[in-house]
């Protein structure tokens, strides 16, 4: 009986200690019918009026009554910051408790890395982090180190339907706002993020090493190269715009097997996915109302089978439709019209351009901050 005793609580001690590898709140694991399904919602832009905000909570409740996935995965701009009033506080709190509230009653768990204009508010990145860890159902974790960049890098691991082995791992790296180390554009996962992304790699030595997903905001420039010589499926609706600076994380990708999978947001205009040198990168499908977009909203959704393991990928659409793209675009070595650059890194420079609604926010944004009004030129 002793011994019977001692061997349930060595069972249970090493159970638990997997169990809490990954977010205490809820052991994320495989499904009874060995599937693990991700919806990602993408670019939600709350704040931008009340028919819009109605229209983003309606196709988010449509989607998740129709999915039923076992996780959400934001990817950032769940708030349009540059909406706020500049008085009103708080403000950027309740435009995401507005999103948060879909997915309480709904009862889904989710996980999110922030984008560029969710700090264009009242709050800034370690705000939103603390803010959206607040919620019983977030499994958003704060920076797995101290000091790293930015304020959404973290991993969640997905263990199998009994909740004892990792089968892949979701990594979430923050892509920051604007400018890459000073660089006019958008900002980018800096050097340290990537170090530690690196360093985790090395650590796993199971069967889940080189499986699973790499969510961020912000495209890596990897994406323009898909783009320009490769075959791939979906919408490519306008420029990509990607970091000032490609601070080297898809070497990282390739050194050691890391992921299969990454998937971006911020071009509300792409949702275009192909394999890029062994890799998959993938747009989500932007689903909020508030800001341009050119394409049907909607969600881009991943299904993963545990046995024998392999991922499937559609978008979910207002008003129900499903898109599984089965037509790719062929490969196109020597396309006439190849991106040379990243988008936006010129407009940016000027930060002038009266026409562009966009970086008139932009510029009163900056002005505002302290820290980056040198940027605005006279
Ligand atoms: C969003 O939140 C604000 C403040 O709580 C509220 O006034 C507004 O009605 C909400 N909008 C929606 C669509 O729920
Ligand atoms: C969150 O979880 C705690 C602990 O289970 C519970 O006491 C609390 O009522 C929950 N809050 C909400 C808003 O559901
Ligand atoms: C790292 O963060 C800690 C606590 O915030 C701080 O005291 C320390 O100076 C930081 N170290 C570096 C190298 O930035
Ligand atoms: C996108 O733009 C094109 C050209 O302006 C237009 O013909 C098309 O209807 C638009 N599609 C959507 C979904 O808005």
């Amino acid at each position: 009986m002793k011994i019977l005793t001692a061997a349930t609580l060595l069972l249970c001690g090493l159970a638990s200690a997997s169990i809490h590898e990954g977010n205490p709140k809820k052991q994320l694991k495989f499904n009874s019918n060995g599937k693990f399904k991700i919806v990602q919602f993408t670019d939600i832009h709350f704040g931008e009026g009340l028919a819009n905000d109605q229209n983003n909570q309606r196709l988010i409740k449509q989607i998740l009554e129709q999915e039923q996935p076992d996780l959400a995965v934001v990817t950032g701009d769940v708030v349009s910051g540059y909406a706020w009033n500049y008085w009103t506080r708080p403000w950027a709190a309740l435009q995401y408790a507005n999103f948060t509230k879909v997915l309480e009653e709904h009862g889904t768990y989710w996980a999110t890395t922030a984008g560029n204009h969710d700090t264009q508010a009242d709050l800034n990145r370690e705000q939103i982090s603390e803010l959206d860890r607040s919620f019983n159902l977030s499994l958003t974790l704060p920076n797995a180190e101290a000091n790293l960049s930015h304020a959404f890098n973290y991993v969640l691991p997905v263990f199998d339907k009994d909740g004892k082995e990792v089968q892949f791992r979701m990594w979430f790296l923050d892509s920051g706002d604007d400018n890459c180390l000073g660089v006019w554009g958008y900002d980018c996962v800096r050097n340290d993020q990537i170090e530690w992304f690196r360093r985790e790699q090395t650590k796993i030595d199971d069967k889940s090493k080189g499986k699973g997903f790499l969510f961020l905001h912000i495209p890596l420039f990897e994406y323009v190269n898909l783009y320009n010589d490769y075959s791939f499926f979906g919408t490519r609706g306008e420029d990509i715009c990607c970091w000032s600076v490609n601070t080297g994380l898809f070497s990282a990708i390739k050194e050691q097997p890391t992921v299969e999978w990454i998937s971006a947001g911020h071009d509300h205009n792409n949702d275009y996915y192909g394999t890029y040198q062994g890799i998959n990168l993938a747009y989500g499908r932007k689903t909020g109302f508030g800001s341009y977009a050119n394409i049907t909203h909607g969600a881009r959704v991943f299904e993963i089978t545990q046995d024998p393991y392999s991922i499937e990928t559609w978008v979910r659409e207002d008003g129900g439709n499903v898109v599984r793209e089965t037509q790719s675009r062929p490969r196109d070595p020597f396309g006439s019209k190849p991106q040379t650059r990243c988008g936006g890194t010129l407009g940016k420079a000027a930060l002038i351009d009266p026409e562009d609604e966009e970086l008139q926010f932009l510029r009163e944004y900056y002005l505002r901050r302290a820290d980056l009004r040198h940027l605005v030129k006279e």
